[in-house]
């Protein structure tokens, strides 16, 4: 969509995969979907570095809402024991920490959650959330007829772009569509939605993290296509920092989003995260592949003794060379870190004044001059990735003068 916003993947937090649906504020007064749990999370983006490193949205997913709709108005309305200060009080609380704010809607009569949904309220729904001061909306589509979703979702983006503020717009049309075997129209929704979820829900486990990579590699001639600046395929939150990923699936689940150039929406407790995976989360080398303006969705390029090779082409462009992000995702289980042998021209990066590679996790340049065809050999650990850039060299050219 082209409305001036994601021009490189969305960075944020959402609060789905961690918090759910917890309304009881009594019982769980830090836990539930309430006002002071996304303030207590702004507060950590910027105390703990999130907005420096480029995170910048603090969304609300389903269940904030009342039952019903405001019966005078028409209008959605927060449940007023759980968002006592209203919508607007939040997100200005968010805008003044400089950082933005968005929210859930649903296309159908009900949200996932049974809160009331949009579909006969789509224009009044797009306005009370400019008025709220939105500046993200994560779209669902339960409880709906999924066959006119390009049609209503388009509409919905007329609507938002009419209110006159810039919303992000997320849609979850093909996550609806995809799974009953119909093919949405990418096409269209690049040019209705700034990004989409594809595919399932993302669970708190590694087995989630896999079969989501294995939807995306299968069906990446298709709809990586369809991904770049302003327009963005969507395969879920990180949950790095929860219950389900060990330190080195949390590494992996980082190295392949960013090299997908998925939107980077945490869901994790930032108050209580633990130091080892709040640095993955801030690791400012592999966001900067995620965010490289170049903005190409990566692709898996090979596997080879069960390790996947995960390529992005980024910045630099040297004599006509893109340089790469590479990923290397082990789907082994023996045990150890296995060597892993390959080239760099296996993977079809052909530049003959070889590549400069370095290994971004350990921080260490592991080649000066690394030519097509010399031979590599790399350790991964099961489950883990080693993440690589390979920049390209240019040739040495003599310049003589008369
Ligand atoms: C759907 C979405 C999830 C979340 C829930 C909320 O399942 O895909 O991301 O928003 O609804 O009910």
């Amino acid at each position: 969509l082209d409305n001036g916003l994601a021009r490189t993947p969305p960075m944020g937090w959402m609060h789905w995969q961690r918090f759910r649906c917890v309304t009881d504020c009594a019982a769980y007064p830090d836990d539930c979907i309430s006002e002071k749990l996304f303030r207590d999370m702004a507060d950590h983006m910027v105390s703990d570095g999130f907005k420096d490193a480029g995170y910048e949205y603090v969304m609300i997913d389903d269940c904030w809402a009342s039952k019903e709709r405001d019966n005078v108005t028409g209008r959605l309305q927060p449940n007023p024991d759980r968002f006592p200060s209203g919508i607007k009080a939040l997100a200005n609380y968010i805008h003044d920490k400089g950082l933005k704010f968005g929210i859930y809607a649903d296309y159908g009569t009900l949200t996932c959650a049974g809160y009331p949904g949009s579909i006969d309220h789509l224009e009044l729904d797009a306005q009370t959330f400019a008025d709220w001061g939105v500046d993200y909306l994560k779209f669902d589509g339960c409880n709906s007829d999924v066959m006119t979703m390009e049609s209503g979702y388009s509409l919905m983006s007329a609507y938002l772009n009419a209110t006159g503020r810039p919303i992000a717009y997320s849609c979850s049309w093909p996550a609806y569509q995809e799974p009953i075997g119909i093919h949405p129209n990418y096409e269209q929704m690049s040019k209705v939605c700034n990004s989409w979820r594809n595919w399932d829900d993302i669970d708190d486990s590694w087995g989630n993290v896999t079969n989501i990579l294995s939807w995306f590699s299968k069906n990446q001639d298709r709809i990586a296509k369809y991904s770049g600046p302003g327009h963005w395929n969507d395969p879920d939150m990180l949950i790095i920092g929860n219950y389900g990923l060990s330190y080195e699936q949390a590494k992996s689940q980082m190295a392949i989003w960013s090299i997908m150039a998925a939107p980077l929406i945490m869901s994790v407790d930032l108050r209580t995260i633990e130091a080892q995976f709040r640095d993955i989360l801030l690791n400012k080398e592999v966001i900067a592949i995620n965010q490289d303006s170049l903005g190409v969705q990566g692709r898996l390029e090979l596997t080879k003794d069960k390790i996947d090779f995960w390529i992005k082409p980024i910045k630099p462009i040297v004599d006509d060379y893109l340089s790469y992000a590479i990923g290397l995702l082990s789907n082994r289980v023996d045990g150890y870190p296995y060597r892993v042998n390959f080239t760099l021209s296996d993977l079809n990066l052909v530049n003959g004044n070889g590549y400069m590679i370095r290994d971004i996790y350990d921080s260490v340049t592991i080649g000066e001059i690394i030519k097509p065809d010399d031979v590599l050999f790399i350790r991964v650990k099961p489950s883990g990735t080693v993440l690589l850039t390979a920049t390209p060299l240019s040739s040495s050219k003599t310049v003589t003068r008369i």
